[in-house]
């Protein structure tokens, strides 16, 4: 049985991370992809601190697709589906599967639909899956959807996360706009421009996996500020007392039925004495609420773009969103097992 042939896309904070499980997992990587002078033409295991894997990251994904024909490209790049479609496109016009952290791919229909028609249209054609997946995938929406199957009648579903800036790279610090000032984050709050909150995508799966009927969606931003001077590892710089460390977005979604879902998300550069949080309650009958204590955010979402390579190899071609692939399991077993095997 042969193993599973990965193209690492993007070699960044993330993807240091996944690169390690994939290997753990018995993942054969053949090909890597990333941007800037101080990494393309240096091998994979140097940059990520692996030791020599003999796999120079390139930035030419056409050669590096057509070359290595692999089964999967595991991308962790950017947020938003207006980024996104770049290394997306390159997937599906090779017809390779990919799972991408992309935080807008989780369920871009609503908020990217011309895009993601187009980049389902080559998927169907060529044959891939593509999937945004990461810490979303469970703890957002996987996991608050067993449990409205475990409700009676629902009259809301209301979420709380936050994540600390500091566990990614600088894309994601630039994304949350740490550093900026209040006037600079209100200008940039205002801009026609401002990509889709992560929020909304999470709670657009949740109601697509209902089946219910949106009627009016809100989404509210306040910016988080330094309490005193602090320094971010993300952004590698001081942020003065009284600057942007990042923002809290809280999105409504009503439905024509009656349930309403919402959902706080704060994205910022933690105190020392922080945690990830992530709680979920439903009231109606029962009341219900899931509670995760502190959840280490980085490395579940690593886990869960790796660990769901197996489905979206499996599945059909096009864009698949998380809320139609088989619950996530534990993979104990080379992930070639699981595709090629009866595991
Ligand atoms: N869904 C989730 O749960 C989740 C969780 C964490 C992060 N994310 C998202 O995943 C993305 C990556 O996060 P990260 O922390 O790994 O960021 P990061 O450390 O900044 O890494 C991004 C990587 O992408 C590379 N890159 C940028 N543009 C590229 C292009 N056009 N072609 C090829 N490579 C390109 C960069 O290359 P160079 O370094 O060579 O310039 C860098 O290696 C972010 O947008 C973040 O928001 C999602």
């Amino acid at each position: 049985m042969r193993k599973i042939k990965a193209v690492v896309y993007g070699v960044g904070a993330m993807n240091t991370i996944a690169t390690r499980m994939l290997l753990d997992k018995g993942v054969e990587i053949v090909g890597a992809l990333s941007r800037s002078e101080a990494k393309v033409g240096k091998d994979l295991g140097a940059v990520t601190g692996l030791g020599e894997l003999g796999v120079t990251i390139s930035n030419d994904p056409a050669e590096v697709f057509k070359r290595t024909t692999p089964d999967v490209a595991v991308i962790a790049v950017n947020s938003y589906m207006a980024d996104a479609v770049e290394q997306l496109r390159a997937c599906a016009e090779h017809g390779v599967n990919a799972v991408t952290l992309s935080e807008e791919a989780l369920y871009p229909w609503k908020t990217s639909p011309e895009i993601t028609e187009e980049l389902d249209a080559i998927a169907k054609r060529t044959g891939a899956t593509l999937t945004g997946t990461g810490h979303q995938d469970v703890y957002w929406v996987n996991i608050v959807t067993m449990m409205m199957g475990t409700a009676h009648k629902i009259d809301s579903v209301t979420g709380r996360a936050s994540w600390n800036v500091d566990d990614f790279g600088p894309e994601v610090a630039g994304d949350q706009q740490v550093g900026s000032s209040v006037t600079e984050f209100d200008k940039w709050l205002k801009s026609a421009s401002r990509p889709p909150t992560f929020g909304r995508n999470v709670l657009d799966a949740l109601v697509a996996h209902t089946g219910l009927t949106p009627t009016k969606i809100t989404t509210t931003t306040r910016p988080d500020l330094a309490p005193s001077r602090m320094y971010s590892k993300a952004l590698q710089a001081e942020v003065e007392e009284g600057a942007v460390i990042g923002f809290t977005d809280v999105d409504e979604i009503r439905t024509e039925e009656g349930p309403v879902f919402t959902f706080e998300m704060s994205g910022r550069v933690y105190m020392p004495e922080e945690g990830d949080i992530n709680q979920w309650d439903i009231a109606g009958e029962p009341e219900l609420t899931l509670s995760n204590g502190t959840v280490p955010t980085q490395i579940t979402t690593c886990t869960q773009l790796v660990n769901r390579i197996p489905d979206v190899i499996k599945a059909e071609p096009g864009f698949v969103t998380v809320e139609k692939l088989p619950a996530l399991r534990y993979r104990a077993f080379p992930l070639h097992e699981y595709v090629w095997g009866t595991r």
